[in-house]
């Protein structure tokens, strides 16, 4: 007689709005506990039991937040059965239908768990079809901070099956991390890519913390050029707390903080491709579509501007703004915003800046007359490179002009 095999497979679905770590340590205890051969993890697509949140993720972001939040869980899988239906809501019942039918035709046996935590549990027994869930299912409870594992079981027919996951208290909630997220927190409630996924897709209104921010800036940098970033942002800061409110191009930012946001966040990524090679180069311009002219095609040391402004735009999701001054910071160009303006500048006088010639002039103008300044550093660069014999790069010129 062959051996008869039963399979164990947890099914656990949720909106993931985002995938946080209580989620993540739920399946990670389901799968132990209930010593699980397969977890499958379903984020829903329109979810019968809570409304749209208002700064809700697309399923299909959702989705891929799940890929990464469960990705290091083994045995688990995240499924799309029903962020593919676009026919209407999805119904738990439905979805465990589908999932049986298909294992089923392997031939064995299976055990199916379904996992959930407090807020689902006690309500199973409104769910659509709620005969057939607890009829196919062993209800799999995750206890969840402040509820008894067996708070809402009695409403639970009798045939129903039900088991305790217990798991370390963890105080998170999607809608707690959505408010967090958007006033700059909610790291260290979710894996790091997961926060990286959200930042670069701007999700739930992120505004991303600028400590992790300037990590992952760094991690792109030669260790020696970190402080000359650190530099920059330190002088960059100091010249926006100095222009911000002289000047009518900074109302493009909402206010002075967000306008210091934006210059902080420019001067971390600024020379994020400082250190690739050409090739490197041209190969981000080639991925990124980025726009390079003949000139800047030729000289790493020209483009490094404009792959930098690709990397921090698609890479870290920065608006235009914060683009534009990474992608001018080294040519410069006519008529610069003053974010522009700033960063140009920054990267100029910069606190850990070798000694050359005007610098101590060109710090005290950057003070007192900022296109001054901007004109006497053009001109600066101006001299130094028709000392080396290179030629003017095209923007340079128009801003020398511009600013004469
Ligand atoms: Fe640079
Ligand atoms: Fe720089």
């Amino acid at each position: 007689m062959p051996e008869h095999i039963t399979r164990k497979i947890g099914i656990y679905g949720g909106a993931f709005n985002p995938p946080h770590s209580a989620h993540v340590l739920c399946a990670r205890c389901a799968v132990q506990a209930l010593e699980l051969d397969r977890l499958i993890v379903v984020p829903s697509g329109i979810s019968p039991h809570k409304p749209e949140p208002r700064l809700a993720a697309s399923a299909k972001d959702r989705l891929e937040l799940c890929k990464i939040a469960f990705g290091d869980i083994a045995r688990a899988e995240v499924s799309d059965i029903e962020v593919q239906n676009t026919a209407g809501r999805s119904y738990t019942a439905d979805t465990l239908r589908i999932i049986m039918e298909r294992e089923q035709r392997r031939g064995e046996d299976l055990k199916l768990y379904l996992i959930c935590g407090t807020d689902m549990f006690v309500t199973l027994p409104d769910w659509y079809d709620a005969e057939f869930i607890f009829k196919s299912t062993i209800i799999a409870h995750c206890a969840r901070p402040g509820r008894t594992a067996d708070e809402g079981a009695p409403d639970f027919p009798a045939y129903a099956k039900a088991v305790t996951v217990g798991m370390p208290q963890i105080e998170v909630s999607s809608s707690q991390l959505r408010a967090a997220l958007a006033q700059g927190g909610g790291l260290g409630l979710m894996h790091d890519a997961v926060y990286a996924y959200i930042v670069k897709n701007r999700l739930y209104g992120v505004e991303p913390s600028l400590a992790w921010l300037r990590r992952k800036a760094y991690e792109l940098y030669k260790p020696k050029r970190v402080l000359h970033a650190a530099g920059c942002e330190e002088e960059a800061l100091r010249l926006c707390e100095r222009w911000y409110g002289a000047s009518a191009t900074a109302r493009d930012a909402d206010n002075c903080a967000q306008f210091c946001r934006e210059a902080q966040t420019a001067a971390m990524l600024h020379d994020a491709t400082k250190k690739l090679a050409l090739e490197e180069q041209l190969a981000l311009c080639e991925k990124y579509g980025v726009k390079a002219d003949e000139e800047e095609k030729r000289y790493a040391n020209l483009l490094h501007g404009k792959t930098a402004a690709a990397i921090a735009r698609a890479e870290f999701g920065v608006n235009e703004r914060v683009a534009g001054a990474i992608a001018f910071h080294t040519t410069a160009r006519a008529d610069m915003n003053l974010l522009e303006k700033i960063m140009y500048l920054a990267d100029y006088i910069e606190p850990t800046r070798e000694p050359f010639d005007g610098l101590s002039e060109l710090r005290q103008l950057a003070y007192e007359n900022l296109d001054g300044a901007v004109y006497f550093s053009l001109c600066l660069t101006a001299d130094d490179l028709k000392r080396r014999g290179i030629d003017i790069h095209k923007s340079t010129a128009e801003a020398i002009h511009f600013y004469s």
